[in-house]
């Protein structure tokens, strides 16, 4: 029986345009289905929009469309990028679609009927920027701890999901299944959440408030909650409750998140299937995010990076690479440009690139481009354990990759690119070369060399298909068989002698630092700033500006953005400054800084800041402003 396998994505909010982080989740979720591909499974891999809710409706009105008009648009985008980044999704679905809004109702009708869904008044404190209610508990100084503004405090009477019911029947479950939600970390995360009691979930919004979303089949006043609907297209897009997809798929199922969405994942889908009477996914798989100068990348800060702009810079399967290889999965990592250059660089144009054009060269130098014959005697004398360190490779390749241990796997495959590198260093084919009497020794060690490419290029096919066709091609082989199954690479021998190899091609150019300017994202304001309204000398002379030493700094928790200053200007003050993006604590300490001292105090974060940091703000952060030597602290400047 062959194995079956069936993944997928989030479906994106079409509030925002397709960033670098949606790529990166959709990008792994096509690179794991390959890789049950590599292993002869039936794949199928979801992915959509998510196009419900408050915020859609506030984006639609922002570009003078309609609501509809707007979710096509936006739908189009991502439904089109795709393509462009080599991702095969079998499946695309909305929750616009007809077919999607019956199963939300049929599965709503379920639960309440069973009794899991019940009616009541409510008075909570809600987020209109997240669409929901939040507890004291999740809240951080009072405020929502993604938006940093006040929740509303609304009383309505709503419809509950009563997920208590089932709280300690998920610790068990995800206590028996170790690997339920992955890496361990986010398995932690959730059951620390499940030790605390589980408030039940409210599942509507009135339509007086909220139009766009599916109606509740037992109350037409109201509108099912956006969580509630788009969590179900995983079963809607397979044709539950009877469709063949269905039942072919959804016993295989895994999800690919990131940390942002863990708890609807982790806790209310899980509830939601249980109440369903549907059978659990597997596996929830959770990422971290990709940051840009360490903060999340979120069309709000305006630091995101656009895929296309960087695939159609440094190519595709490079950027695929850079992903996968870049990051831990589960953990947050920084993106830069520098580091996809030094990656390409160093991984791809010198490892990669390097072994596969000095192999070809050479089999065109010395053999005409024709595969030779590997001699079984002079095979056994020259092999030097390349076949068992290629076999080596492709065991800890499908190990890590069956835990989405993507950069492990690739360190595996890239071990062995070294390992041949260094087989060419000892065999030294040019020394063989030059004696007529070596020809079976070189003939056998340039076949080991074609052979570990095979190899390669079977391995990097998930994450560089592209590159790993060119490769096949350049060894002669067919690039439409499915030459990257695993029991293909694992049977050594495969390249067919007396094949003619077409002339080699550079694989990965290097990368020119200088002459890629053009990913960085145009500065904002290309003009200086414009000065402001005169003002008098008088009005200058009330702002009270002092130099103060920087005793103490530390972090804010949940705050990105900023640090807590103990600062010394002859006497003692609390500063909160917005610098966390430019400095650490520890880079602060000790530094002079010229504060406004007669700055009226504000609480920010719940501590009252008591005065203001003088720094300039530019693209590329903040530069806090200093004197060019030390003086007393509390000496005002004029
Ligand atoms: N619509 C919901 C998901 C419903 S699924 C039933 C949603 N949409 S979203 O557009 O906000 O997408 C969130 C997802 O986008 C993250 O979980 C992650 O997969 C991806 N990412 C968005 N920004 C990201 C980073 N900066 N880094 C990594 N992934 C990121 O939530």
């Amino acid at each position: 029986m062959p194995e079956t396998f069936y993944i997928t994505t989030p479906i994106y909010y079409v509030n925002a345009r397709p960033h670098l982080g949606h790529a990166y989740t959709t990008i792994i979720a096509d690179v794991v289905c390959r890789f049950h591909s590599m292993r002869g499974a039936q794949t199928f891999f979801l992915t959509g929009t998510d196009e419900h809710g408050d915020k859609i409706i506030r984006s639609a009105k922002n570009e003078g469309l309609s609501p509809r008009e707007y979710v096509d648009k936006i739908s189009g985008l991502y439904r089109s990028l795709w393509p462009e980044l080599n991702i095969r999704y079998n499946k695309f679905i909305r929750t616009t679609d007809p077919n999607h809004i019956a199963v939300v109702e049929q599965v709503l009708q379920k639960i309440y009927d069973a009794g899991d869904i019940y009616y009541s008044e409510y008075e909570g404190k809600y987020c209109f920027g997240c669409e929901r209610f939040y507890t004291d508990r999740e809240l951080v100084e009072g405020k929502c701890p993604d938006h940093q503004t006040t929740p509303e405090v609304i009383k309505e009477s709503n419809y509950f999901f009563r997920m208590s019911r089932y709280q300690d029947w998920l610790i068990q479950h995800i206590e028996k299944h170790p690997d339920f939600i992955r890496p361990e970390r986010y398995k932690n995360e959730v059951l620390a959440f499940l030790r605390e009691p589980l408030e039940d979930l409210c599942i509507s919004r009135p339509k007086a408030r909220l139009k766009w979303g599916i109606t509740l089949p037992f109350d037409k006043d109201y509108v099912t909650y956006v969580w509630f609907d788009a969590l179900l297209n995983y079963v809607s897009a397979m044709g539950y409750p009877d469709g063949e997809l269905f039942k072919k798929f959804w016993p295989h199922v895994q999800h690919v998140v990131a940390k942002d969405i863990l708890k609807p994942h982790g806790i209310y889908w899980p509830l939601m299937l249980k109440a369903a009477g549907i059978p659990l996914y597997n596996h929830l798989n959770v990422h971290g995010y990709w940051n840009v100068n360490e903060s999340k990348m979120s069309k709000s800060l305006g630091n995101v990076a656009d895929p296309l702009q960087l695939k159609n810079i440094y190519g595709l399967d490079a950027f695929r690479f850079f992903l996968l290889r870049d990051m831990v999965f589960g953990l947050d990592s920084g993106f830069s440009e520098d580091a996809l250059i030094r990656r390409i660089n160093a991984d791809l144009a010198n490892d990669l690139g390097n072994l596969f054009s000095r192999v070809l060269a050479m089999t065109h130098k010395y053999f005409k481009g024709i595969v030779p014959e590997a001699d079984p005697v002079m095979e056994a004398e020259l092999h030097f354990g390349l076949k068992a360190d290629a076999l080596k490779a492709i065991e800890e390749f499908e190990a890590e990759m069956e835990v989405f241990g993507f950069h492990k796997a690739l360190m595996a495959v890239w071990e062995f690119i070294s390992r041949m590198n260094k087989y060419i260093d000892v065999t030294a084919p040019w020394v063989l070369a030059k004696q007529k009497s070596s020809r079976k020794q070189l003939e056998a060690v340039i076949y080991h060399l074609l052979e570990g490419l095979r190899i390669v290029s079977g391995l990097i096919y998930p994450i560089m298909p592209g590159t790993a066709i060119t490769m096949q091609k350049h060894l002669g082989a067919d690039p439409e068989t499915p030459f990257y199954q695993l029991d293909t690479l694992k049977a050594w021998k495969s390249l067919k002698p007396g094949t003619q190899l077409p002339k080699s091609t550079a694989l990965f150019p290097r990368i020119d630092v200088k002459k890629t300017g053009g990913a960085k994202p145009a500065p904002e304001t290309e003009k200086p700033a414009e000065i402001r309204p005169e003002i008098s000398i008088e009005t200058l002379g009330k702002i009270d500006l002092r130099v103060a030493t920087v005793v103490k700094a530390e972090e804010i928790p949940r705050a990105k953005k900023l640090i807590k200053l103990e600062v010394d200007m002859g006497e003692k003050r609390t500063i909160v400054a917005g610098i966390a993006e430019s400095y650490t604590p520890q880079e602060m300490v000790g530094k002079q800084v010229i504060v406004v001292a007669n700055l009226k105090p504000a609480k920010l974060m719940g501590i009252l800041s008591e005065g203001m940091l003088l720094a300039a703000v530019d693209d590329e952060g903040c530069t806090v402003a200093t004197l060019d030597k030390k003086v007393k602290p509390g000496t005002r400047l004029s």
